[in-house]
């Protein structure tokens, strides 16, 4: 058994800019519909989500790089997801990487950034 870890933090300010002057093509390109709709529902806050989950998915990428180098997983292979307590977890959607046994995450954000941490227990 092995632990690999990565984190990451983000300006909420990129990732707000990057929505708004790409006209879709940013949000298509980064998140899935559920992403989309857990943040859109956040209303005023919604761009700290966005960014919360830009880095969820950097921090993912970090935990995985050295292991599974060869393994060319995008934005939306993998999705954040919340539990009825607002618990997140990550989701391999298309892609699986062998050997990996559970992967956890934390996020946090305030009005300027958001962090995320991902570690990744292999078998
Ligand atoms: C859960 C809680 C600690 C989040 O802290 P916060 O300072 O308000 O928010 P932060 O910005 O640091 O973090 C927000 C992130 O916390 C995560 N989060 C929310 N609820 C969570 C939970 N129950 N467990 C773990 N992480 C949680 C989410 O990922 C959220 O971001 P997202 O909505 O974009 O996915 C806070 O809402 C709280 O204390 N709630 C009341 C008590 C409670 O329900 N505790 C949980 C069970 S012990």
């Amino acid at each position: 058994m092995q632990i690999k870890c990565g984190i990451d933090i983000i300006e909420i300010s990129r990732i707000q800019e990057s929505i708004e002057d790409t006209n879709g093509r940013f949000l298509e390109r980064v998140y899935t519909k559920s992403e989309i709709d857990y943040c859109e529902s956040k209303s005023k806050v919604k761009y700290q989500h966005y960014a919360a989950r830009f880095a969820a998915k950097e921090a993912f990428f970090k935990a995985i790089s050295e292991s599974f180098p060869k393994y060319d997983i995008t934005w939306k292979d993998i999705e954040v997801t919340n539990d009825q307590n607002g618990r997140p977890k990550i989701n391999m959607l298309s892609k699986q990487i062998p050997n990996v046994e559970s992967i956890d995450i934390s996020i946090s954000h305030c009005k300027e950034y958001a962090v995320a941490s991902v570690s990744v227990l292999l078998k």
